[in-house]
């Protein structure tokens, strides 16, 4: 993954059509008075709406990314915002240091890491919850998302990984997005926790 700090760099830097969100996720935002508190970290996070929205909700967030200037525009973001609370971490996340047991949420959202769940998994804090939203090879033409099926999941490939976790939702569906176009999309949220008696979040 050499190439990736040049490669988004670039792409922050001239394209002027990529244009990530201000908002968290929804999972995330559905989901934050459900979760643990503590330490959270947002992996691969762009310019930061993740990091920012848990430092605002109390959490002390590590938010890593590869490009100098998706973090730049991150941290001018949480400035504007007058939110504390987020070291932002340039990394490559294969040379990211994944602390075991440590952090009580962690988000990974349109980011293809796959190979690096077993480390993202295990830096989870017992009872720590993963939110995971990635797009999805999809038959249906869609209007976002990358051009190549090969940075997107394949249907249950969220699922499947994750399958050690206790898994309190996964959705697999077309929706729109706060533009209102489509968008393909897998969401996993599950928990760090086994036993065949645990506590479960109440459904709506
Ligand atoms: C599509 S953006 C998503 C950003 C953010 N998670 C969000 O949902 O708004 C993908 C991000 O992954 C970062 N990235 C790509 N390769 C990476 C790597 N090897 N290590 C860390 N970050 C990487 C890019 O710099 C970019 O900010």
């Amino acid at each position: 993954m050499t190439d990736d700090r040049e490669r988004w760099n670039e792409k922050y830097s001239t394209d002027e059509e990529f244009d990530l969100p201000d908002d968290p996720i929804p999972a995330l935002e559905r989901r934050v008075d459900e979760l643990p508190t503590g330490r959270a970290l947002d992996v691969a996070t762009g310019t930061g709406r993740n990091a920012r929205f848990l430092a605002a909700e109390g959490y002390a967030v590590d938010a890593v990314d590869v490009s100098d200037e998706a973090l730049d525009r991150a941290a001018r973001a949480a400035e504007a915002a007058g939110v504390e609370g987020v070291t932002w971490i340039r990394s490559d996340v294969a040379d990211f240091e994944f602390e075991a047991g440590t952090y009580d949420v962690i988000t990974v959202s349109f980011f293809a890491a796959l190979d690096l769940l077993p480390d993202i998994k295990e830096a989870l804090a017992p009872g720590g919850v993963l939110i995971y939203e990635h797009h999805l090879r999809s038959s249906d033409d869609v209007d976002v998302g990358p051009s190549s099926d090969r940075y997107k999941f394949r249907s249950n490939d969220l699922l499947r990984a994750a399958l050690d976790l206790t898994v309190l939702e996964y959705r697999e569906r077309i929706r729109l997005d706060a533009a209102g176009r489509t968008q393909a999309v897998a969401t996993l949220v599950g928990r760090n926790s086994a036993g065949g008696r645990q506590s479960y979040p109440r459904a709506e």
